[in-house]
């Protein structure tokens, strides 16, 4: 039997669009919780000797939506599935990639141990929060590739969104890679600010003297969370004479009103891609994942 692809909870309708994109079965689930909270899961079909796809973000319920992509993986090995591909496109706790303080742990580790443990095959994730490990090798024992969304978000921002040769910015240094391929897409420049993180909700973005003034902006992040690194760029950005400004990202976690600061700061338009869907998931990532499975 050829590929066949299979949703998680947090990531059904991206499993239907995918599916579309490759011409591939959606195989349907039974997924629920018992009384006491625990997961069941089960997959409709015969799964001997299939080539599985299985996709799962991870955003805001990252723990539970862990369970049930090992849950899933393991049904599909159990019963014979010759091959899992996971697709995480959110990857959580890639941030906690080091051990910054004593006592904790190397949480990228962990779950990637556990991703292996359970069955994947290979692995494709979108735009991974990597800022100190270089290669997903280092990360993985199995095949595993970090795709990017920065080249569909940087031809959305171009076929829909009116701006003048916008200038590109990214709020830190580890934004100017997504900084210069979004310019390099819209044949654009671009700059990066440098950003101090406070606490997990509170940044400082530091300003220099930036040619902005009367240009469009885009602001372009790999995620978007409580949307303060946004909002204090958007204000920075403001107070030195910027015209329009657009907000992109990939993953639009957007928790603690972040859509409300960012519009607040003077956003124009704030836009994501559907690794996570969201009120601005406007970008589809499905071809992206497609592509890279053809
Ligand atoms: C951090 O290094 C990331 O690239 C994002 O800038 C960060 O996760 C955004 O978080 P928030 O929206 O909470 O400022």
């Amino acid at each position: 039997m050829g590929r066949v692809i299979i949703g998680g909870s947090s990531s059904y309708v991206l499993a239907v669009k995918l599916a579309r994109e490759l011409k591939a079965p959606l195989l349907g689930t039974d997924i629920k919780k018992f009384p006491d909270g625990e997961k069941y899961v089960r997959i409709i079909g015969d799964l001997d000797g299939i080539d599985a796809v299985v996709i799962q973000s991870m955003y805001l319920n990252p723990d539970e939506y862990l369970i049930e992509y090992f849950l899933l993986v393991e049904a599909l090995k159990n019963s014979g599935a010759k091959k899992v591909t996971g697709i995480i496109p959110y990857f959580a706790y890639a941030r906690q990639d080091k051990r910054f303080n004593p006592g904790e742990p190397i949480s990228l580790k962990t779950v990637s141990k556990l991703i292996e443990t359970a069955g994947t095959d290979q692995l494709l994730t979108v735009d991974m929060h990597l800022h100190r490990v270089d290669d997903m090798g280092k990360i993985f024992n199995i095949p595993a590739k970090n795709l990017t969304a920065i080249p569909a978000i940087a031809h959305y921002i171009g076929k829909n969104l009116p701006l003048e040769k916008p200038l590109i910015i990214g709020p830190d240094e580890e934004a100017e890679q997504w900084a210069r391929t979004a310019a390099t897409h819209l044949e654009t420049d671009y700059d990066v600010l440098e950003k101090k993180r406070l606490s997990s909700t509170e940044v400082e973005i530091t300003t220099r003297e930036l040619e902005v003034k009367n240009r469009d902006i885009v602001i372009i992040d790999d995620i978007i969370s409580t949307g303060g690194t946004i909002a204090k760029t958007i204000e920075a950005l403001k107070k030195q004479g910027a015209k329009k400004i657009v907000a992109a990202c990939t993953h639009p976690i957007l928790v603690d009103n972040a859509l409300k600061k960012i519009y607040t700061a003077g956003a124009c338009d704030v836009i994501g891609t559907t690794t996570i869907p969201s009120p601005i998931s406007v970008v589809e990532i499905a071809s992206t994942l497609a592509h890279a499975l053809i």
